[in-house]
């Protein structure tokens, strides 16, 4: 199964993107968390830690720079890129790189490319894009299982959210799920549905916990799973996992 988290910068994409990998991991299924950021921070969303998720990121900078060898396939590149955190879920970077090698599975191709060909991979894929449209133009015609669009009530937040909702409807790449990211009132709540109507939206409120978490560099899941935010994200979870299972 492949879940595709985007969204406008700063939506909330890698909080939602890391909660639904855990709670996919502690529903018993393999996970593998993408992170397609070229300022990769899954990890510490993930509670991977500082160090843990600097060291990745020095992994995939070292290839950037020729200093390490690149992968020759894509189940070598998340076993060597790759590595096994909280619940169990394996979290790769796999972002963009400057100097790609043409051709080269680990880093010539776009992450969204290479969810794309993951059909292999066992358990659920979650990618965590980057930030806007061009997500969605580069996936193409390749479906996924489920598109989670996070969308804050503003309105620059929810334009970008529209036209992600419609160029996956149009390319049918999937179920769109709308993460109302945010929420503070009924009105929050309202304007989400009224530029998305007929789309399912949960509503996540704003959660000093989740910012305090960042702060701290952990993951909310980890710091306060009681959270009503939290809560709220590994529901969408549940709901993600509602979805018929294609590959
Ligand atoms: N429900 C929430 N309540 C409060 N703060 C939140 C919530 N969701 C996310 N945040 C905060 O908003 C900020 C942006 O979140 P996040 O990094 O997940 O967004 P993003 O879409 O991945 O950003 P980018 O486009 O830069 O990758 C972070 O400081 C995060 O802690
Ligand atoms: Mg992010």
């Amino acid at each position: 199964m492949k879940v595709a988290v985007v969204g406008k910068g700063g939506s909330g994409k890698t909080t939602t993107s890391a909660v639904l990998a855990r709670t996919f991991a502690r529903s018993g299924l393999a996970t593998l968390a993408l992170d397609c950021d070229t300022n990769p921070n899954l990890g510490l969303s993930l509670g991977y830690g500082e160090e843990a998720t600097e060291k990745l990121v020095g992994v995939r900078q070292a290839l950037d720079t020729g200093e390490e060898g690149h992968a020759g396939s894509m189940i070598e590149l998340i076993d060597r890129f790759g590595v096994d955190g909280p619940d169990g879920v394996r979290l790769a970077i796999v972002s963009a790189i400057e100097n790609p090698e043409p051709g080269c599975p680990c880093c010539g191709v776009s992450p969204e490319r290479l969810l794309a060909d993951m059909d292999s991979v066992e358990g659920v894929v979650v990618a965590d894009f980057e930030a806007g449209l061009g997500t969605i133009i580069r996936m193409g015609d390749d479906p996924v299982d489920v598109v989670v669009i996070v969308a804050e009530p503003t309105a620059k937040s929810l334009e970008v959210a529209r036209r992600a909702a419609d160029l996956v409807k149009e390319r049918g790449l999937g179920r769109v799920i709308v993460a109302a990211n945010r929420v503070r009132d009924a009105d929050d709540l309202a304007r989400v549905r009224s530029v998305l109507p007929d789309l399912e939206v949960s509503s996540i409120p704003d959660e000093p916990a989740i910012t305090r978490a960042e702060r701290n560099g952990v993951a909310p899941l980890d710091s306060a799973p009681d959270a009503a935010g939290v809560r709220a994200l590994v529901e969408l979870g549940e709901r993600v996992l509602s979805s018929p299972i294609s590959a």
